[in-house]
């Protein structure tokens, strides 16, 4: 096509002395469903005229416009739209770029240069050059549009050839604005055990921030990622919604701020707090990813349209596989022998799942990793526990037929430990004060160039010794305590930025030696959930809290944002009041995988788990390549429902889960989505007790796709903690 082609349009770039561009250039950055239209107006610079559905006709970019005033010399200026606006310019509300230039001068005003546009995997680029007419400051703007996901990722680059350092004290990602009736805002809070919690409140004139100060460990108390329902709250199935999540693993912080005249702007980017960052000349500050889609279907559509792009262009190995697992940590913790691991290894043989992972505790020497107090940074294999070394382990496990997988968490360190009596000056902490501690241990420098050699290296050296670990699970316990580097010595506003660029450093040398390795991103559970460090990750751990009533609530949370393939979600003995059968069919709807003794089940539950594993596997093309529809919230009802449809509409499955149902309350049916309305599906209820039939009224019966999707199947009860799962295949 030929507007895929490479246009360089050098245009209209009047060295615009705050005079007027000769041309009125429009970018329009397009999905298949929405337009984002970017226009220069007649003082050369960019502001944003239009972003929601898609229009038809060409023709009407020309007629769109902004809200205006007049300046000084008469000409009329737009306010409040303008693309990447400047501090220090005359628009009186929040910037996205604030820049103090080295003689002290504390305006940016930002004039279009040129734009290009160029295919890319998925979607087109457009790169737009903005220049300040008085100081050599640049800002690249780079959108890339995703047609069929209909989403948009959008970052932004600053440079500078100043003879001196600028500092940066604000630098989004990118600013969105919006002139609607009504905004609602949906955030994600957090806590350990407590992730993704949605609550919603509108936005009202003047500010709302979503933040957080945690360096590492960085979202646990607030995930990055929104919802703005507009003109009305955010709903599932109906209305328009922005859906946005930013890509990056350290501080960041949403603005959204309501005009004057009611308009919303909306700014995602690293939370300058304690951060303003001395940008050297020739230097360049890329800001993280902002990815969005603008849904007219509610947060449902949107969600799928983040699910299926995710796993086309971001997830790492987003198209692969994923391997079930059995994992060590509730039922061992660290009191664990080789012995002990040869029996569970054959464990997770005989439950039928693909890998055996071995948690935290199998390392140090000299500081024994025996509890959370000593030893991580000490990455050498306790010779008391596994005298053989890990290529004991991975030898057992190939013996059992299942893959290995290992816990690390090569970016912190515990004082207790001979890393930290080697090199105290590799932690980050205060030279002159008191040192507090979270989970006793501290932040590694990841700043330091010889800190990153020396965490790609704990991989590295691991995976080069021991070519049998299929796996990584890779921890992140503690946020950032005591921020100092002594590295960075009299720049420390560059440390809580420089410090996540240094782990995406490792991370993406890790990526390129071993590119097929499938890793899980953990940090004391939903911690790290973001998109930037997914490229480098294939899945993330969600919670530490697998009591399956919280776990749906978690992970209906966290599916707004990650396809499934994405969560993982494990069986494990929290909440025993409730069946291991719930338990499982909670972990079914994500990632599956184990975490729990199976001596503690009776024969049943066991032979009921390697049913629901060989079940699973045979649904994957539904639950981890296909389309999600959340069906019915835990948020609105008793009870909680989400079915699965795989590509050719052949397969799918429902899980509805019964939590706390009110005596006698009024059951629906639900209806099911994303069914071929013109095919007939067999019902049948799957995940059963061994020996025990369905007593489910609908089962074995056969509906069209239109029936089920109009009607829907009475699958609700009245008892706590039950739940129901169901295959449908097309006949
Ligand atoms: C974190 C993780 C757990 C487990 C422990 C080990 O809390 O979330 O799953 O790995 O660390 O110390």
């Amino acid at each position: 096509m030929k507007n895929f082609m490479k246009v360089a349009v050098m245009s209209a770039f009047l060295v615009a002395t705050g005079g007027h561009a000769a041309e009125k250039k429009i970018i329009r950055i397009s999905t298949t469903q929405t337009d984002l239209v970017l226009q220069v107006a007649e003082n050369g610079r960019l502001y944003q005229s239009y972003l929601g559905e898609k229009l038809r006709h060409e023709t009407d970019l020309a007629e769109l416009s902004w809200d205006v005033h007049a300046a000084s010399d008469g000409s009329v200026v737009p306010r409040g739209w303008e693309v990447y606006s400047g501090s220090g310019n005359e628009d009186f509300f929040e910037p996205a770029v604030a820049i103090t230039h080295s003689d002290g001068n504390p305006s940016t005003w930002l004039y279009y240069v040129s734009s290009t546009q160029q295919p890319v995997e998925g979607g087109v680029q457009t790169d737009i050059v903005l220049r300040d007419d008085r100081y050599p400051v640049e800002v690249t703007l780079h959108y890339v549009a995703y047609a069929a996901e209909d989403v948009i990722k959008t970052w932004s680059e600053i440079r500078h050839q100043e003879k001196e350092p600028i500092s940066l004290s604000a630098y989004a990602s990118t600013m969105l604005y919006f002139n609607r009736q009504a905004y609602y805002l949906t955030e994600f809070s957090s806590d350990w055990a407590k992730e993704a919690q949605m609550s919603s409140q509108p936005l009202l004139p003047g500010k709302k921030i979503l933040d957080t100060k945690l360096g590492s460990r960085a979202a646990m108390h607030m995930h990055p990622f929104f919802i703005v329902g507009l003109d009305r709250p955010a709903e599932e199935q109906q209305g328009e919604v922005l859906m946005g999540t930013l890509g990056w693993t350290g501080n960041f912080r949403f603005t959204f701020e309501v005009d004057n005249v009611g308009n919303l702007r909306v700014i995602p980017a690293i939370n300058p707090y304690a951060s303003v960052y001395t940008l050297r000349p020739g230097e360049v500050f890329t800001t993280p990813e902002f990815i969005f889609t603008l849904s007219r279907q509610g947060a449902g559509q949107g969600s799928r349209n983040l699910q299926a792009w995710a796993r086309n262009y971001q997830l790492k190995e987003g198209k692969g596989d994923r391997m079930t697992l059995l994992n060590n940590w509730e039922n061992t913790y660290f009191d664990f022998d080789q012995a002990k691991l040869e029996a569970l290894m054959n464990e997770a043989q005989d439950l039928g799942v693909d890998m055996f992972l071995l948690d935290d505790g199998w390392f140090g020497n000299k500081h024994p990793r025996n509890n959370d107090r000593a030893g991580l940074g000490d990455w050498e294999v306790n010779r008391e526990k596994l005298p053989g070394g890990i290529r004991a382990l991975t030898g057992m496990a190939q013996k059992a037929g299942v893959r290995f997988g290992i816990w690390i968490e090569p970016e912190m360190v515990n004082p207790k430990s001979e890393l930290f009596e080697n090199h105290p000056d590799w932690a980050i902490h205060y030279p002159n004060r008191y040192t507090y501690y979270y989970r006793n241990q501290l932040v590694l420098d990841l700043s330091n160039p010889d800190v990153q050699d020396y965490v790609y290296g704990v991989v590295d050296r691991l995976l080069t010794e021991n070519p049998g670990i299929a796996y990584f699970k890779w921890d992140c316990n503690s946020p950032i305590t005591n921020i100092y580097s002594p590295y960075l010595k009299d720049e420390q506003g560059r440390l809580y930025i420089d410090h996540v660029r240094g782990v995406y450093r490792v991370m993406k040398r890790v990526n390129a030696k071993y590119p097929d390795l499938p890793m899980m991103l953990c940090s004391g559970g939903g911690a790290r959930c973001d998109y930037e460090a997914l490229k480098y990750f294939t899945e993330f751990w969600c919670s530490d809290d697998t009591d399956p009533v919280e776990r749906l609530y978690i992970q209906w949370g966290f599916s707004h944002f990650f396809p499934a393939k994405a969560m993982c979600a494990h069986v494990t003995s929290w909440n025993k009041e409730a069946s291991v059968k719930f338990r499982t069919d909670v972990a079914s709807m994500c990632k599956l995988g184990f975490d729990i003794g199976l001596k503690e089940m009776t024969p049943d539950e066991l032979q009921y788990c390697r049913e629901a594993v060989v079940n699973w596997k045979r649904l994957k093309p539904a639950i981890l390549e296909g389309t999600q529809y959340r069906l019915v919230s835990p948020y609105d009802t008793h009870h909680m429902a989400v079915n699965y449809v795989d590509s050719a509409r052949q397969n799918a499955v429902l899980f509805a889960y019964d939590i706390y149902p009110r005596y006698q309350e009024k059951l629906m049916a639900v209806k099911l989505q994303g069914l071929d309305p013109d095919r007939m599906y067999r019902v049948e209820e799957i995940n059963l007790m061994p020996g025990a039939e369905s007593s489910w009224k609908a089962h074995g019966r056969v509906y069209s796709g239109d029936y089920l999707m109009k009607v829907g199947l009475d699958v609700f009860g009245f008892r706590s903690m039950q739940s129901r799962v169901i295959e449908l295949t097309a006949q």
